[in-house]
């Protein structure tokens, strides 16, 4: 499916006022001036496509075409990731980023595996109670709103560590970003409503108004953002001392005093991503590859396909009783284990071979009684004794490197705070930690000792960037945004992948379901059919239906070698390649 953002009146007015910004300072290397196919003011979001070669797969049809030429300029898939990660930072402020954080997952094409965690960190004043009033009791908006939510950015840092295994300059990278938000791009409906919707909350948190907060937005006006260019310009410039160090730095830090927040030039300054070991485990023939703690993704999804793999799922049937019942209950099970045992592994033993070992898990299934509704009381977290609005996207180049990334300002457009005279948003992740044992999050996940709070430690995420192979070549790279339901949501379109015979893009549209253990509530999509809900339902289920969640993203290799890249229905998410 093809779809046209319409610039409507404005594409006159964008296009002549792009031509007298732009063409007087345009030098030879401009992006844009080498890429005409590539028009920020008129572009489509393409749904779904065939490629021989190569794919991305984005949030947004600008960050996905941009990441395809850096490819065909002779870039690979870290390169082309880098450069869609930046684009994002522009064109999609809700939740691309460079104030907040993420996970790289990538497979070279010999076989290499490699993890880097740029999720981002508690600053060193943070501790356990920060969030707590005197008597005790969790500060709720604290937490979520505001300078004081934020933890110290990791996304610059996260793309400058992943520059390791690309092969073109990182100034190359970050050049078609710093243009679209220097010289405007065309938003579409979806970006003019966020924008709106979130402008009094922009404006109460910031210091300063900022390019979001200029006018009432609507499809097919131009946003400038000159000041988030003037920042890329300085990480183009100084790599990581443009953003950790001088003037960004300085920026971020006023905005901490303006409204209370915590992050030091001394944090911004230390902040390092971690390489990490990815979690990898079987499930009927493929080979699965996801994140390891601090987010829980990697744990739960390598729980929850192995609590169903004794199961003949293929014969229940895409959501029907028998199969979402199943798959609930394996989704209670992971979940309550994801609230006691799971936080950031360097500053809590968490037991991650034991949790995906197939004896543990067996274990966890041993009172599953298929047709039995289960209970969030009984079921408790396992005892493993030892011997995670966020964007993905997915790009594999010509030579079969995989790179998968999610990466999140947590709530959409993150703690709502501009950074004044920097241009971009910052994160509100702090609130993924557990501000205090058995309260709530924004997602409703509460978590205990291992999710605490303390100075440098990241907090536990549920973002699940995932990669397969079969027979030991590169198959799909899939993942989502939504909170704690992408581990779910990446389960449930493995299952629909593998289990269920679906294409690619079938099984990222069709209806999701959601259990998180706590609440015991089965949350469905409101187009999930009615007459299953309604069986789910007698049979006992406590069942909600909400509106849409996820993005989710993905690109799958053809038995004849050609790539089928997906992009969301529930998004403007497009997919490019050639
Ligand atoms: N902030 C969403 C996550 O990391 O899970």
């Amino acid at each position: 499916m093809k779809k046209k953002i319409q610039p409507f009146l404005y594409l006159s007015i964008t296009v002549s006022l792009f031509t007298a910004f732009f063409a007087p300072t345009v030098n030879a290397q401009s992006f844009f001036k080498n890429h005409p196919q590539i028009n920020p003011f008129q572009y489509e979001i393409v749904k779904e496509k065939t490629f021989q070669k190569a794919a991305v797969t984005s949030a947004h049809p600008l960050a996905s075409m941009i990441g395809v030429a850096i490819l065909q300029e002779g870039g690979n898939a870290f390169d082309a990731a880098i450069a869609t990660q930046f684009t994002l930072a522009v064109v999609f402020p809700g939740a691309g980023n460079i104030g907040g954080g993420g996970f790289m997952l990538a497979r070279k094409n010999n076989g290499e595996l490699m993890g880097i965690d740029y999720r981002e960190a508690a600053p060193k004043k943070a501790s356990k109670d920060m969030y707590l009033d005197a008597q005790g009791n969790a500060i709720n908006a604290m937490s979520k709103e505001g300078a004081s939510a934020s933890g110290i950015p990791g996304s610059v840092a996260g793309m400058i560590s992943t520059h390791a295994y690309a092969k073109l300059p990182l100034e190359k990278l970050i050049e078609p970003a710093i243009e679209l938000a220097k010289y405007g791009f065309v938003i579409s409906e979806r970006e003019a409503k966020g924008l709106n919707s979130e402008k009094a909350n922009f404006l109460r948190n910031s210091s300063a108004p900022s390019a979001f907060t200029s006018r009432t937005w609507k499809s097919g006006d131009t946003l400038f953002q000159p000041d988030l260019a003037a920042t890329l310009l300085r990480i183009q410039e100084k790599g990581l001392a443009g953003f950790y160090e001088g003037p960004t730095a300085e920026m971020i830090v006023k905005e901490m005093n303006y409204s209370g927040g915590f992050i030091s030039l001394e944090d911004l300054k230390n902040y390092r991503p971690k390489f990490r070991k990815p979690i990898e485990f079987e499930y009927k023939n493929h080979h699965v590859i996801s994140f390891s703690p601090p987010s829980s993704g990697g744990i739960i999804i390598a729980q929850m396909l192995k609590m169903i793999a004794p199961f003949e799922v293929e014969k229940m049937g895409l959501n029907t009783e028998a199969s979402v019942s199943l798959m609930v209950e394996a989704q209670r099970r992971a979940y309550a284990d994801r609230a006691e045992h799971m936080g950031d592994p360097d500053y809590y033993k968490v037991p991650t071979q034991t949790l995906i070992s197939d004896a543990y898990v067996k274990d966890r299934m041993k009172d599953y009684q298929p047709g039995v509704v289960g209970s969030s009381k009984i079921t408790q977290a396992g005892i493993p004794h030892e011997s995670e609005q966020t964007t993905h996207f997915s790009v594999i180049d010509a030579e079969g490197n995989m790179v998968a990334i999610t990466t999140t300002l947590n709530d959409t457009y993150g703690n709502k705070t501009i950074v004044a005279g920097a241009g971009f948003l910052l994160n509100n992740e702090m609130d993924d930690f557990s501000v205090k044992a058995g309260v709530p999050n924004m997602y409703g996940a509460i978590g205990g000792e291992a999710n605490s709070i303390q100075p440098g430690k990241r907090m536990l995420s549920s973002m699940t960037p995932t990669l397969v192979t079969l027979n030991n070549k590169p198959y799909i790279s899939i993942g989502t945004p939504g909170g704690t339901t992408i581990p779910n949501q990446v389960f449930e379109g493995l299952v629909n992948i593998i289990d269920f015979k679906m294409s690619i893009k079938e099984a990222i549209d069709a209806p999701r379901f959601h259990h998180q253990w706590i609440p015991d509530v089965l949350a469905l999509e409101s187009d999930f059919p009615q007459d299953v809900a309604d069986a789910l339902t007698k049979k006992g289920y406590k069942v909600t239906k909400r509106g849409r969640f996820g993005r989710m993203d993905g690109i799958k290799y053809n038995a004849d070698g050609s790539l089928s890249a997906a992009g969301d229905k529930r998004g403007d998410d497009s997919v490019a390649g050639y």
